[in-house]
């Protein structure tokens, strides 16, 4: 599209051009955005000395509308000072062209330009084609990742079938937790370093050591003695294998990482007496010590074979009991904050 008030300037830029290339002739800047919704040129030769609108208007109102801003656009003009050709430049023309100017070197720049434009074209399409694939490959992981959990997880509860519910719920239980110590700035760093979508799905399986557990010790209908208890323990130390195993065969190794910490500290005390490591206060990884008020909180409301769900005021009553002993005092607060929360996901079980 050729854009210029001179009638004769139109004449000898459409001679130069028509053989190879269809050329629209315009004798304005208005009538040029006119054309514009009826046509979609490849290049624009523009003129800078118009009236009424000149050529770096016609070029800001141009660039200003996204779908043509991509449309190159070479200057025509007999203003060659340094100025002015800058001042084109920097407005986004692609080229700068001198009048009066040789047809012949006119074609050259205008194919020039074309292939240019075509290229980029070209690229575009390669590298949206590209992150395509990349997003593509990236969600099936996604898929494949969550796939594993949820297979895994259906493994724990059809296991234990007694504590049903209490991995789904577990999971609700644990983004409540992370979500309320996202606004304490004592978690917040840390947090913010997880990915925070692996670290729930994770919490589900901080109990999948129990598969290597007897049944007669997993499904006793009653208290464990001293000794089984001892085993009972050991799920946590089983679990980090299993996770550990499942590690080893995947490409991307860090994805069950969350898993294998929350399998192995959920039952870890703030005052180092709890298992399997007697780890104390902060040096239980902070997931595994979220862990540990979730699971208890579930078990307290949960049915076993041997005793009665308690109500919710008194579950969140044992946690708060436990701030300084069993849990780590600070995440008891943020506990407190979503107490009304717990009770409401487990009133729906
Ligand atoms: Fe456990």
């Amino acid at each position: 599209m050729l854009v210029d008030d001179n009638i004769t300037n139109l004449a000898v830029g459409k001679n130069a051009l028509v053989e190879q290339y269809d050329v629209y002739t315009v004798p304005s800047g208005d009538k040029f955005f006119k054309i514009l919704e009826m046509v979609e040129p490849d290049l624009i030769l523009l003129d800078v000395e118009m009236p009424v609108m000149n050529g770096y208007e016609v070029i800001k109102k141009l660039k200003a509308d996204p779908a043509r801003a991509s449309i190159p656009v070479i200057f025509l003009t007999a203003k060659s000072d340094m100025h002015s050709e800058l001042e084109g430049l920097s407005l986004g023309a692609v080229d700068y062209i001198a009048k009066p100017f040789s047809p012949p070197l006119l074609l050259k720049r205008v194919e020039t330009q074309l292939l240019l434009e075509a290229q980029r074209r070209e690229l575009q399409r390669y590298n949206s084609g590209l992150q395509k694939m990349v997003e593509e490959k990236t969600r099936a992981v996604a898929d494949l990742q969550t796939a594993v959990f949820d297979l895994l997880t259906e493994v724990v509860e059809y296991r234990d079938d007694e504590t049903g519910g209490h991995v789904s719920r577990t999971s609700i239980y644990f983004q409540i937790m992370v979500d309320s110590a996202l606004r304490d700035a004592a978690f917040q760093d840390e947090i913010l370093s997880w990915d925070i979508r692996m670290m729930v799905l994770s919490s589900r399986l901080h109990d999948i050591g129990k598969i290597a557990i007897r049944d007669s010790i997993l499904l006793k209908p009653g208290k464990l003695t001293p000794e089984e208890f001892e085993t009972m323990k050991l799920h946590t130390i089983y679990g980090a294998d299993i996770i550990e195993k499942i590690e080893k065969s995947s490409p991307n190794r860090s994805f069950i990482d969350h898993a294998k910490v929350m399998a192995l500290t959920h039952h870890e005390k703030w005052d180092g007496s709890g298992y399997p490591h007697g780890l104390a206060g902060a040096d239980i990884p902070l997931a595994g010590r979220i862990m540990a008020i979730v699971d208890v909180y579930d078990a307290l409301r949960s049915k076993r074979p041997y005793k009665m769900p308690i109500s919710s005021e008194q579950a969140a009553e044992i946690i708060i009991q436990g701030s300084g002993t069993h849990f780590d005092p600070q995440l008891v607060e943020v506990f407190r904050e979503v107490a009304a929360s717990f009770e409401k996901v487990s009133d729906l079980a």
